[in-house]
């Protein structure tokens, strides 16, 4: 016994003295750090919205696509008409006899890639409608098995009777027998026949959505989001902001008040990639502001909304000619002074009134703005000038945040820069999506920072492997690498967002995602945990964290190693995050140097997330490859013993949490 506790002793010496020393300044808190500092940027790309995170299981429930019936399958006797109730989506279906007592009226809806049902749950059907003459005539509604998979098709039925001759909203709900990726919904006029029945916004939401809001969202990735912990929710994009043509860009204005009355879009990810092409993908617009800002405060999240500047996409559509004219912003900036009403205004304020309408008389408490997306040049400059002379002037409370264009460095990113400090926007948004040699390069990237101007916002990025872009592990790794930069200068980077945040398995356009689904199941990326152990683990304060007086960046001589460290003022935590990228273990002592006297540290919660596989992935069929996993073990450290050694497991990342 004796032989082998003098064994434990000497390797236990011998670990100490090969490690790498990490030594922890506890008594020097360092720069805040902002509660916003992860959060998430939600855009309806790769049906993101629309047969994503919108409950809602009808594709052109209003029959607005510009081919009005796109989606739907008809049969019988079915009219498009034009005169219906909601001024801006007025084509509805008019049914009539299919004529023969055998022969059926009707109309069929394929969802978004089918319509993904659960067995027992409940789903509500809802239709506006009316008859003729205030006939009472019913309607057979049926979540139907478009493959037969069961002897009948029929897997959920229900009746509707519509006996007025005014638009009235009708509810039913549906419980499906079976679980099915790919239902689909079907209503016949039922007999006797010689009924004209006339249907809009028809729409089907499973009753369980995120909580329990009627236009409501997909519960499981609603609560993926929410369950990151966000701190920032930034939306509706990207890209869909600017649209091809200005009539496509996306207009708060449009998704607000009554669902049935809001216009649909289109949407620029249906065309962008042709390899990728989606030719039935439009905004219902149903996911729309007042939304974004419920579930950003259900989320605890800072609201931070991205407004149009008066360009289209510069990508797609640079002729001068395409954009605003910089005399005519108007409407444009008015837009942005409406926006803040909207979310702060008085109830008796014009837009505070339909926010209180809408649900929630209280403010939003907005603080963000950003102006523009990935916009560049003079062009933009000089536009987002005139929006922030009269947001100082009028809403002087709001951070405004500017561009530096699509990519982390070159002409574009450094021309605005200067720019973007010269108009004293507060934020300005970087963008990097690149390779993994550029994510394990750049954990200094903003060391050199200037600390006097704007703040940081790098509002999207993701790790794109070579040839491989897709979620593997050694794509998340690098991330969490690349962020122990973005924590240690707190100082100047107030907040980031990894892009983009949702896709379907069968509708996507770009690739990675922090979240994939699927119609019934989605699915957690390890990029999805690494944002998540980083926005649970935040801290509220900065911590020097150095080996042999530097900080640990990846640099040469460092062994593939990253750092950064945190103090939490509400539990008195040290928070030690730790990225491992060399492929062999590496011994490290963590010296938590200048503890207080009375400090005494009982215990070290340590969340790993690892693979030995850097190709491993998390799918439908096995969601859990790579998930972090928590283990606390006591310690006794105080001022006399302040080390703790560990042994960092090949590609690892590690979060440890000293508790007094
Ligand atoms: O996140 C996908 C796209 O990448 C965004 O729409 C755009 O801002 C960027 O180019």
């Amino acid at each position: 016994m004796k032989k082998l506790a003098s064994l434990l002793a000497v390797l236990s010496l011998a670990m100490t003295a090969s490690a790498t020393t990490l030594v922890v300044n506890t008594a020097k808190k360092g720069a805040e750090i902002s509660p916003t500092m992860y959060g998430l940027f939600f855009e309806d790309i790769n049906f993101g919205a629309d047969g994503g995170l919108y409950g809602e299981l009808i594709k052109n429930r209003s029959f607005e696509f510009p081919q009005n019936l796109m989606g739907w399958k008809t049969f019988g006797n079915v009219e498009l008409k034009n005169d219906g109730p909601f001024e801006r989506n007025p084509h509805y279906v008019r049914l009539t006899s299919a004529g023969h007592g055998h022969k059926h009226t009707g109309l069929q809806n394929e969802g978004f890639f089918g319509i993904g049902v659960k067995k027992g749950e409940e789903y509500r059907f809802s239709v506006w409608a009316r008859s003729e003459k205030g006939d009472t005539a019913a309607l057979r509604v049926l979540l139907v098995d478009p493959y037969n998979l069961a002897e009948s098709q029929n897997i959920a039925e229900a009746t509707v009777k519509v006996a007025s001759p005014e638009w009235k909203k009708y509810t039913v709900t549906l419980t499906p027998k079976l679980t099915m990726q790919k239902a689909e919904l079907r209503i016949f006029l039922k007999k006797p026949d010689n009924k004209v029945v006339d249907l809009e916004h028809i729409s089907l939401f499973p009753v369980k959505t995120f909580n329990g809001h009627e236009n409501g969202l997909r519960a499981d990735v609603a609560q993926k989001l929410a369950d990151v912990h966000p701190g920032v929710f930034r939306f509706p994009g990207g890209c869909i902001v600017e649209g091809t043509e200005l009539p496509d860009r996306y207009q708060w204005k449009n998704t607000v008040g009554p669902v049935e009355n809001r216009p649909t879009n289109r949407n620029r990810w249906e065309y962008t990639f042709p390899n990728r092409f989606y030719p039935d993908y439009f905004q219902s617009g149903g996911l729309g502001f007042y939304e974004f800002f419920l579930l950003s405060e259900e989320m605890g999240a800072a609201p931070l909304p991205v407004l149009n500047v008066g360009l289209v996409c510069q990508y797609q559509n640079n002729d001068l000619k395409a954009h605003v004219p910089v005399d005519s912003l108007d409407e444009y900036i008015q837009d942005a002074l409406d926006l803040v009403e909207f979310a702060n205004g008085p109830v008796e304020s014009k837009w505070g009134a339909l926010r209180a309408e809408m649900g929630h008389p209280a403010s939003f408490g907005l603080k963000y703005l950003g102006v523009g997306n990935e916009q560049w040049g003079p062009e933009y400059v000089e536009r987002l000038s005139k929006f922030v002379d009269v947001l100082r002037e009028k809403c002087p409370e709001i951070k405004i945040v500017g561009s530096s264009g699509p990519s982390p460095s070159g002409d574009k990113f450094d021309y605005l820069w200067p720019e973007m400090k010269k108009l004293k926007v507060d934020l300005v948004d970087e963008h990097y999506y690149a390779n993994e040699d550029w994510f394990r390069k750049n954990a200094a990237r903003y060391d050199s920072y200037d600390r006097k101007g704007p703040k940081v916002f790098a509002g999207e990025y993701a790790c794109h492997g070579k040839g491989k872009k897709y979620n593997h592990f050694n794509a998340s790794l690098l991330e969490a690498a690349f962020m122990t930069g973005l924590e240690r200068n707190a100082d100047i980077v107030e907040m980031a967002t990894y892009a983009p945040l949702l896709a379907h398995y069968e509708g996507w356009q770009w690739r990675p995602d922090m979240i994939w689904f699927d119609n019934l199941e989605s699915v957690a990326t390890a990029s999805y945990y690494v944002q998540q152990m980083y926005a649970q683990n935040k801290g509220t304060n900065v911590l020097s964290a150095t080996v042999d007086a530097q900080p640990l960046t990846g640099a040469e001589g460092q062994n593939g190693l990253y750092a950064t460290a945190a103090f939490d003022a509400p539990t008195g935590d040290y928070i030690v995050k730790v990225v491992n990228t060399a492929a062999n273990a590496q011994d490290l002592n963590i010296k938590l140097d200048k503890l207080k006297k009375n400090d005494k540290i009982s215990s070290v919660e340590i969340i790993t997330l690892t693979s030995q596989d850097p190709m491993a992935e998390n799918t439908v069929a096995n969601p859990d490859v790579i998930k972090p996993v928590t283990a606390t073990q006591e310690v006794a450290l105080d001022a006399k013993n302040p080390d703790y050694t560990l042994s960092m497991e090949p590609n690892s990342f590690k979060v440890l949490r000293f508790k007094k």
